[in-house]
């Protein structure tokens, strides 16, 4: 089971905004998914109570990440988007623990990239796989990245934090689907949904590559027993 988990500390960095639009790009593919709102403040269950066919389908975290992924397991999702809240780091960490990749949404500004080392410094004690995605970010002139956006890729480049090549700009498409129960993925052709679709693929890439290296190292393991 791949299990992403959307992490960081900033609050309004975009976790849920952007769990929503993956997990409904992820269940448009006809993977079986689910979606875990971790965040008492219930922002994707909200969402999910909007969708109209219910899909996919979502559980609360509140009785536990473990508990919910253990039932995820036994119902056979092979995705699972877990989205935590900012406040509540015990929890938040147990869904890192738990990830597969661990996603830092942040906004190109000071203090919100500051607060992504919060995030990192627990995905690196349990070495999981992570990445920063640049959320709300200016929209690019033509091919251009804005000064903000490429600040904030040569800040994470000097602390060695990866950072998904792409971007996530700032647009109402992202905020009006969700208002309405709907994601990006259902209005094609956008700009909006073309960028998200890029970070779908993205995940999808990491994800099959850390699946590789574990089955490697499982191998490896194997031959040397
Ligand atoms: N790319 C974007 N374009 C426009 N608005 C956005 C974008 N990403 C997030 N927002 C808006 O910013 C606000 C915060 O986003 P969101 O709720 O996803 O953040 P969060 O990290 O889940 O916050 P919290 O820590 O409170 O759970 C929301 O009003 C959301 O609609
Ligand atoms: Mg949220």
């Amino acid at each position: 089971m791949n299990v992403i988990t959307m992490a960081s500390r900033k609050g309004g960095a975009g976790k849920s905004t952007l769990t929503a639009h993956l997990a409904a790009f992820c269940h448009d593919a006809g993977k079986r998914c689910l979606v875990i709102d971790a965040d008492p403040q219930g922002s994707l269950t909200l969402w999910h109570s909007l969708r109209a066919d219910g899909q996919p389908p979502l559980k609360s975290g509140a009785r536990g990440i473990d508990r919910a992924l253990a039932m995820a397991t036994v119902e056979g999702y092979e995705w699972v988007f877990i989205d935590t809240a900012a406040s509540m780091w015990v929890v938040a960490q147990e869904a890192i623990r738990a990830a597969t990749l661990v996603l830092i949404p942040a906004r190109p500004g000071f203090f919100d990239l500051d607060a992504v080392r919060a995030t990192v410094d627990v995905a690196r004690e349990r070495n999981k796989p992570y990445a920063v995605v640049l959320n709300a970010a200016p929209p690019k002139r033509g091919d251009k990245e804005t000064s903000a956006v490429a600040q904030s890729r040569a800040y994470f480049e000097r602390l060695d934090i990866p950072v998904w090549a792409g971007q996530i700009s700032q647009r109402s498409g992202y905020v009006l689907t969700l208002a309405a129960g709907e994601s990006v993925c259902e209005a094609p052709d956008t700009v909006a949904s073309t960028e998200m679709s890029r970070l779908w693929s993205a995940v999808e890439r990491s994800i099959a590559a850390i699946n590789e290296a574990h089955a490697a190292a499982a191998a490896a393991q194997g031959e040397a027993a």
